[in-house]
Order: C-alpha cells, then structure tokens, then sequence
C-alpha cells in the first residue's frame, strides 16, 4: 500500500506530483501516465503502484518490481527543449533519485552512464523515457524503478542488483523518499541547464575510469572521461576523446 498523502505532504515543488494517481496494481506506470494524456493532464501528473505487472525496461528489457517492497513511478514533462536536447531529462532524473535517497537515507548511490542507479556497484535502479509528439507538443514520461525494500533478488539479477534496504540494514518509507526525489527533480529542472551536466558528472560513478563500452557489435576499451553538453559520453580511446550518444558502460 502507498499513502499518497504521505508524498504530498513532504513535496516543496510547484508542479511536480500534485497531482497522483495510485494502482494498488498495474501493467506499466508508464502506459498509464500515456493514457491519462487522453484527460488533459498537466505537467507533473504522477503515477504510482504498488505492484506492477508489465514494467517496461530500456532496451526492450523487463522491469520486475516486487509488490510492496519496490518504488514504482511514472510522471509527466512537458519540456520546453528542443526534441534533440530531451535526453538531458533522463539524466537530471538520475541525479535527483540519487540526492533524494541519500538525504533520506544518508546512502551515497552514484550514476552509471546514461542512468542507471547504482549502490556499491551494483544496480538499485532504472530510469525509462518516453516520448511522443502530438500536435506539434513533446511530451515526456519519465518512469523510475527503485528497488527499497526487497530483502532478496531474482535469482538472475542477483549478482549484479541489490536494494536500499539490503545496503542499508533497515526499511525505508517510499513516500517522504519519493517526495525528496521529486523536490530535487524540480530544482535542478528549473536550473540552467550547465549544472545538469556538472551534476550529472560529480555523481559519475566512473568518472576517469577505465571502462569496457559496448557500442553497437563493438566492444571499445577507453577511459570514461566526462558527459558532453548534450549528455553524450565523452570516452578517450587510445589517447583520442570520441563522444557517444549510446552504448552501454560496463563497470569492471
Ligand atoms: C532500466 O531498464 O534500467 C529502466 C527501468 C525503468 C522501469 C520503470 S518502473 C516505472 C516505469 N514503468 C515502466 O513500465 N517502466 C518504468
């Protein structure tokens, strides 16, 4: 069970999660922040369950979450970047989870390129954006998966995930978490957009670190060396810095 009210009362935004809607279940937050789009919604509508069926990951991926224990979230932007500046939206995203946890929780998670969760090297959480063009307006819904308070994994992520609760040795309350989250997304939203970038880098979590990056059939060994202006990662291969707009950064 969520208490929305619980969110509402420790949120200090202006336009982000006063308006929610909670599924005790649901197939994808995502979808259904899709599918409130058909009732006028505004920026910052926010779905919440507490158990999601269908959780869609990136790359085609699944999300799974675990009824109770996860935070599972979607909500709306109605961003005024041009369309080739909106991925920039999904990395403030990643900062803000990791500020909000760790006032919350003292925790220190860090960032993996573009956005993923990560604590003591391992994956804690996942960011998805979607977006769409309609009537000439982008719309973007962005979609967090948390893992807080699951006590063990699925076997097949296990090695490589954990949850808050696990690194943190006691339960932590979704809601004033998630308001912490929301609070520093709409900072850090309404800020210029050269401290998203300087925020995204100081919580890199392989910032000048040797990496193995895996750029569509090819595997690259270079050093990480920062996020570009339009969040593209900057690698130095062989003493040559080249920029990239996708991949997949493997810790080693
Ligand atoms: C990833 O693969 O790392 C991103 C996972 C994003 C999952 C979240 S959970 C809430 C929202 N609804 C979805 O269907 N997906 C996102």
């Amino acid at each position: 069970m969520i208490f929305t009210s619980l969110i509402q009362t420790n949120l200090t935004t202006k336009i982000f999660g006063h308006e929610i809607e909670y599924f005790t279940f649901t197939d994808s937050t995502n979808e259904d922040v899709w599918e409130s789009l058909q009732d006028e919604i505004d920026e910052g509508f926010l779905v919440i369950t507490d158990q999601q069926q269908k959780g869609r990951g990136r790359r085609g991926n699944n999300w799974l979450s675990e009824p109770g224990s996860s935070l599972t979230f979607s909500f709306l932007i109605k961003p005024k970047l041009p369309l080739e500046r909106i991925g920039l939206l999904s990395l403030i995203t990643g900062v803000a989870v990791a500020e909000g946890i760790s006032l919350f929780s003292q925790l220190n998670c860090k960032l993996k390129w573009p956005n993923d969760i990560i604590l003591y090297g391992k994956k804690v959480g996942g960011i998805l954006a979607e977006s769409k063009q309609i009537d000439g307006e982008i719309y973007v819904v962005m979609g967090v998966g948390l893992n807080v308070n699951e006590l063990e994994l699925p076997s097949e992520i296990s090695s490589m995930a954990t949850s808050l609760r696990l690194e943190k040795k006691s339960v932590l309350q979704r809601e004033p978490m998630l308001a912490l989250i929301l609070n520093a997304f709409e900072l850090l939203y309404n800020s210029e957009e050269s401290k998203w970038i300087e925020a995204w880098n100081s919580h890199c979590v392989h910032l000048n670190s040797d990496v193995k990056f895996h750029h569509g059939n090819e595997t690259i060994q270079g050093t990480f060396f920062k996020i570009d202006n339009m969040g593209q990662a900057i690698i130095n291969i062989n003493g040559i810095n080249k920029n990239f707009s996708s991949g997949i950064v493997e810790l080693s």
